[in-house]
């Protein structure tokens, strides 16, 4: 069962995001009896979750489906970002720098310069923080 919903705890704890992968990325091009490209990516993820120290979860689709593998991060109280084109064999480094960069800034916009290759390059969508005023102050930068 696919589980898409967040605890406050797991959006709150360190102010660090939750990241969010799409399970089903790419499964239509699967061969028979291997997993879709984001379920890779999630198993791996998931092999490391106390090591990595991220929170990750499998949702069904986000649908930018033609950019798999397509990921999410959020955070309460900050800008959300969903990314695609993410490479399931990704080194996950590279994802832990991603939430390093945006748990260390205060709106959960990271400097380009601070942002790993993929999170560059990937961005479909910024999302703004649910609690942001009418005048786009987010409050926090
Ligand atoms: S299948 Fe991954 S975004 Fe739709």
């Amino acid at each position: 069962m696919i589980e898409a919903t967040f605890t406050e705890a797991e959006t709150s704890a360190q102010n660090r995001p939750v990241l969010a992968v799409c399970a089903a990325c790419s499964a239509q091009t699967a061969l028979a009896g291997r997993d879709s490209a984001g379920k890779r990516l999630i198993d791996r993820l998931r092999e490391q979750t106390d090591a990595l120290g991220i929170s990750v979860r499998a949702v069904p689709c986000f649908a930018v489906c033609d950019r798999p593998v397509t990921l999410a991060f959020m955070t309460a109280g900050k800008w959300s970002y969903v990314i695609g084109d993410v490479d399931p064999e990704i080194e996950l480094s590279e994802i832990v720098a991603a939430v390093d960069a945006i748990a260390a800034a205060p709106s959960g916009v990271p400097a380009l310069s601070q942002r790993p290759d993929f999170f560059r390059k990937g961005v479909i969508a910024r999302l703004p923080p649910v609690a942001m005023t009418a005048d786009g102050n987010d409050g926090s930068d």
